[in-house]
């Protein structure tokens, strides 16, 4: 027998109808390792007869095999096997299925238990309409439970079921689930759970899955399918003002201008005045257009393109909006933010923060605090490692048009990728933005630049010399200085070791420090480039990130790189300092080289090999490439 709805076989139309106007529910599971998720999941997808028939008939002889059910079907063994036919190359482990019920379409979003997971949580969740938290019976609340639990409500989950499984294994004790679920909802209170559902169940044996089940006479409530059948998932979203990030400008020719995207929030039809975002500009709605012809009325969740009165423009990550409501614009704010990469979360250092179609790069202040999210403990960090979560103040190189996350997911939700690796690091939601951002304006000043640089009779640059301690940075800088000086060029020489007595005196060697140092040297010299001068910048200046960031601050050609290559063992051997040995010795910490990072430059402007060039050699190879190029003149 097929083990699959019968309706597939006796009327194939009539199914894929009703399947058309079933409602989805996308849903969660959460819970430690051996909660018995797998198992869940398979049960479910057996009990709603999604499972084919091929796969059955291996299940079955994989169970007797394998012999850890006694010979009844392991449904672990069912989802272990379908993890394998996971999608290849995703960083992020999350695995989707699908099933349905006569009622209802599933999306289950399959997070590994396992610590370290939080960030595959975050990424199953952020569209979930409701999240499953499994407890094994005999073990209770957990670490991991309620990690999982602040997650879920961090995220803003709005239905929670707590499925208190292997219900069998303590003898359907009322009084075992009575304590748990009294231990859980002091719990919940806390993190501001305010609903939940709690469930006796045992998923290995049926029991309360798909009907209420007779082991647990006390219990009357719902059983999990028909529970998950009936959770409301009528969108809000579709009361609130219009909202719609455009992910695309659809041009195919000159007559069509139209602007694609996901409508995130309300409703809108032709006529309807709107907003553009950030720009401000106004228009009125002309067309929604789809593929199945023009509609009378968008609603949030349909895709669609629409067309304007007026040419205005608008791209991609733009938002367009009812004029009557738009959202707030800024470019700071104070936003949750869950770090998931191995390397820390540094603060100042610039990443790419994606918000709905927009990526703007963005600084992340020193985390106000993180988050102990066993205990809800507030802590003071100066960093976010891998799964911490913290509330830090983000600030934008550009403004954007954004909801709060309690407000609208799309519009306040956002994740962090990093600049060089391109890899998601870190989610987050937005809380509100920061007044001060609003009260600052750009003040136009007259005088600017080019004319500061004209009066000298050269143009402003920064000459920035990376390389490890001892490499010769400072020896060679101090030449040039002394050449373009004697050259009549107006210069500036910023030393590591010299601004740290003063402006960076606050500062250490932790990789935080250093981010910090190098973040205030580069507006330091960005400013001295504004008063026309020439900046030689002399510091270690380790990562790749910070100095691109410094090089970022710059027009283009303004910023001239300069590696000072000297290898580890010749500087240690020169030892000018003294400061490798003492680093050797252990008395000095963090020390670059030895046990902190160097990243060479990738595309300097000027390599010196100082094994190979004298410092007076190197300072007339830098003077020779500067001095074609500072004359005043546009
Ligand atoms: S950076 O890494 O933040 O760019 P910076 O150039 O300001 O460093 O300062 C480096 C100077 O500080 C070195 O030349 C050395 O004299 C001194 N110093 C003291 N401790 C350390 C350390 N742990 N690592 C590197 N330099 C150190």
């Amino acid at each position: 027998m097929a083990h699959q709805s019968d309706l597939i076989a006796e009327d194939i139309e009539a199914y894929l109808l009703a399947h058309q106007h079933k409602s989805l529910l996308r849903f969660l599971t959460c819970g430690s390792v051996d909660d018995g998720k797998s198992t869940l999941i398979g049960r479910l997808l057996y009990d709603s007869k999604m499972i084919f028939e091929d796969q059955l008939a291996a299940l079955e002889a994989d169970s007797k095999k394998v012999g850890t059910q006694g010979g009844e079907i392991d449904f672990a063994l069912l989802v272990d096997g379908l993890a394998a036919e996971r999608e290849q190359g995703i960083t992020i482990d999350v695995a989707y299925r699908f099933f349905s019920t006569d009622k209802r379409k599933f999306i289950v979003a399959d997070t590994p238990g396992h610590e370290q997971y939080t960030r595959n949580m975050v990424t199953g969740a952020s569209t979930a309409d409701a999240a499953v938290i499994l407890i094994d019976a005999r073990r209770g609340v957990l670490t991991q439970t309620r990690r999982h639990s602040y997650l879920v409500s961090l995220l803003g989950i709005r239905h929670v079921v707590l499925a208190i499984n292997k219900m069998d294994l303590v003898g359907w004790s009322q009084e075992t689930f009575d304590t748990i679920l009294a231990d859980y909802r002091a719990f919940a209170a806390q993190i501001g759970i305010k609903d939940f559902i709690a469930i006796p169940m045992s998923a290995l044996k049926g029991d309360n899955i798909t009907a209420h089940s007779d082991a647990a006479p006390w219990y009357d409530g719902p059983a999990l399918l028909p529970l998950l059948e009936s959770l409301p998932v009528e969108d809000d979203q579709r009361e609130k003002p219009f909202r719609m990030p455009v992910q695309w400008v659809n041009r195919p020719n000159l007559d069509f201008r139209g602007f694609s995207g996901f409508v995130s929030a309300g409703v809108i039809r032709p006529g309807d005045k709107i907003k553009a975002l950030p720009s401000g500009r106004e228009s009125r709605i002309d067309r929604i257009v789809t593929k199945g012809g023009d509609l009378p009325e968008a609603v949030a969740g349909q895709s669609v393109t629409l067309t304007l009165t007026d040419e205005i423009d608008i791209s991609r990550g733009d938002v367009i909006a009812a004029a009557a409501s738009p959202p707030p614009v800024a470019d700071q704010f104070e936003a949750t933010v869950v770090w998931m990469d191995d390397e820390a979360m540094l603060p100042g250092r610039p990443y790419l923060m994606k918000l709905g179609a927009r990526t703007v790069a963005a600084q992340i202040t020193e985390p106000k605090y993180k988050v102990n999210v066993n205990t809800l403990e507030h802590l003071a960090a100066k960093r976010l490692e891998l799964n911490e979560i913290g509330v830090c103040n983000l600030s934008l190189d550009a403004p954007i048009a954004f909801d709060a996350y309690a407000d609208n997911h799309d519009l306040g939700g956002f994740i962090l990728v990093d600049r060089i690796s391109n890899r998601t690091v870190g989610a987050g939601m937005l809380h509100f933005a920061l007044r001060r951002s609003q009260n600052i304006h750009w003040q136009a000043l007259d005088v600017d630049k080019t004319s500061r640089a004209a009066l000298k009779g050269q143009r402003g640059r920064v000459v920035w010399l990376t390389g490890l301690s001892g490499s010769g940075k400072s020896t060679i800088a101090n030449l040039v200085e002394k050449r373009l000086h004697a050259n009549g060029r107006h210069t500036y020489l910023l030393d590591g070791d010299n601004v740290r007595h003063g402006l960076n005196k606050d500062l250490g060697f932790t990789d935080e420090d250093r981010v910090e140092n190098i973040r205030r040297v580069a507006e330091v010299s960005k400013l001295m480039v504004d008063a026309g001068l020439i900046v030689l910048v002399s510091f270690i200046s380790p990562f790749r990130a910070e100095r691109r960031m410094a090089r970022e601050l710059q027009a283009a050609d303004d910023f001239v790189e300069v590696y000072v290559n000297t290898p580890l063992e010749v500087a240690e051997q020169r030892d000018v300092k003294g400061l490798y040995k003492k680093a050797r010795a252990g008395e000095l910490k963090n020390f670059t080289g030895i046990d902190s990072p160097y990243e060479a430059p990738e595309h300097p402007e000027i390599v010196v090999d100082t094994t190979a060039m004298s410092p007076t050699e190197a300072a007339e190879r830098i003077v020779a490439w500067l001095e074609g190029e500072l004359d005043y003149s546009i």
